[in-house]
């Protein structure tokens, strides 16, 4: 016999009942998203390699080691998406969603890939729900985002969770800031291979190193809070306030740098207890100068994605266990059999979720299998009760039984 075939390593199969919770994370996600402003996008997972290497940076990790990049058959080099954001500002531009007046919410869900380390938390198909908000730098949407992805986790049943604020800051106190990184850079020794580069070629990247070693040499490094410009001190100062009014608890972290370089002014973590070390449920921050990076206007914007693989791991477990309302026809003998199999659909026909055996198994072993479905109810019909235009429906919970005519089953089953 042939060997069979197993999923790709750190890819996974998501199987019932977990797509149940699955769905109702996105379910409530949705609702969220439409109480804020925000419109599906459905993207293409494929784009080409240049629009990631441009947006999220040639020096950081994502880029330079983990993504999924490979010739087309016509030899041009297309990428797995390793994030959504670069290809959602790619959608805006190419499709000229940015055009008109106030700010363009969109939010899009579905699977990344990044050829990481598997562990726990880590996998290389991941998926995100991530949202982004385009066309204003005024600090109320970046209040706003937080406010919602905050509301969102609440609503999930999500309470142990820390927010980790910073501002990186523009391109301009950037400048400043990377000239004391690298004097600070320099005066130490011992970085690792990928640090010993960056120095050079990105410092800022340095401080996003996964290395223990590399992050015990920089804990001494300059913060980019002191190199803010009075503008953005002032627009920091202001999201801050907008989060105190609103009563977000949230922890300033001067080292927060985000593993993506498109990152100006606010960037923000939430970190979960009960995840060990890949303790990040979502991340995100604005990128204002992103769009015309990719050849567009300028629009500044702001945006997260929440690590769902993650978030189901913390998840309380009763999230998607909703009230389980199936109804199993077990009928006994030929005429039963056809009659239940009508039933069936006409139950199906008025919203209720019912199920029947076309096997001819005994009462006993109808019922175990009812049982192994998580039937509610079990509507029992023989070809006597047939005769009598009736069932017998037993509530599987207690064990109660009633006759029910065969016209009534549907409204008693609904509860009306
Ligand atoms: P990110 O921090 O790279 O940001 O990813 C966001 C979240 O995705 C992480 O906090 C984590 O929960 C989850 N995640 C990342 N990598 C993996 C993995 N290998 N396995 C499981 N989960 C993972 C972004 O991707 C930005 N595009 C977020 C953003 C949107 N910024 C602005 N807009």
């Amino acid at each position: 016999m042939p060997d069979t075939i197993k999923a790709i390593r750190g890819m996974k199969d998501i199987l019932p009942p977990e797509t149940g919770r699955w769905q109702r994370v996105e379910a409530i996600a949705r609702e969220v998203f439409d109480l804020y402003g925000y419109q599906e996008l459905r993207l293409p997972l494929l784009e080409r390699t240049e629009l990631f290497a441009r947006s999220i940076g040639a020096d950081t990790d994502i880029v330079a080691k983990e993504m999924y990049t490979f010739p087309d058959r016509h030899g041009e080099s297309l990428t797995l998406r390793p994030e959504a954001t670069a290809s959602v500002v790619r959608a805006v531009l190419e499709n000229r969603l940015e055009r008109g007046p106030g700010v363009k919410k969109y939010y899009t869900i579905g699977p990344m890939f990044r050829y990481e380390r598997p562990q726990k938390g880590r996998y290389r198909q991941f998926h995100q729900i991530n949202c982004e908000a385009l066309g204003t730098d005024a600090p109320e949407l970046d209040a706003e985002v937080i406010l919602m992805l905050m509301d969102l986790l609440k609503r999930l049943g999500l309470t142990r969770v820390r927010l980790l604020l910073n501002s990186l800051g523009c391109p301009e106190c950037q400048v400043d800031f990377k000239a004391r990184l690298s004097l600070f850079l320099a005066g130490k020794v011992g970085w690792c291979p990928d640090c010993q580069r960056r120095r050079e070629t990105n410092p800022l990247r340095v401080l996003d190193c996964k290395s223990q070693h590399c992050q015990d040499l920089i804990k001494k490094a300059p913060v980019l809070k002191d190199c803010l410009c009075e503008a953005c001190a002032s627009h920091y100062a202001r999201v801050q306030e907008l989060l105190k009014e609103f009563q977000v608890p949230y922890e300033e972290n001067p080292r927060l740098v985000r593993g993506l370089d498109y990152y100006t002014r606010t960037a923000f973590e939430v970190a979960a207890s009960g995840l060990g070390a890949q303790d990040a449920v979502a991340g995100g921050g604005r990128y204002n100068g992103l769009a015309r990076d990719l050849g567009g206007p300028d629009l500044p914007s702001i945006g997260f994605a929440i690590g769902e693989d993650r978030l189901l791991e913390v998840l309380p477990t009763e999230v998607g266990q909703g009230p389980n309302q199936k109804v199993f026809l077990a009928a006994l003998g030929g005429a039963a059999r056809e009659r239940a199999f009508r039933l069936l659909q006409e139950l199906r026909g008025q919203g209720l979720a019912a199920e029947m055996d076309f096997e001819d198994r005994s009462l006993k072993a109808q019922m175990s299998l009812a049982d192994r479905l998580g039937a509610a109810h079990v509507v029992i019909l023989g070809d006597r009760e047939l005769e009598q235009g009736q069932a017998t429906l037993r509530r599987m919970a207690d064990g109660e039984q009633q006759q029910v005519p065969l016209d009534r089953l549907a409204a008693v089953l609904s509860g009306d």
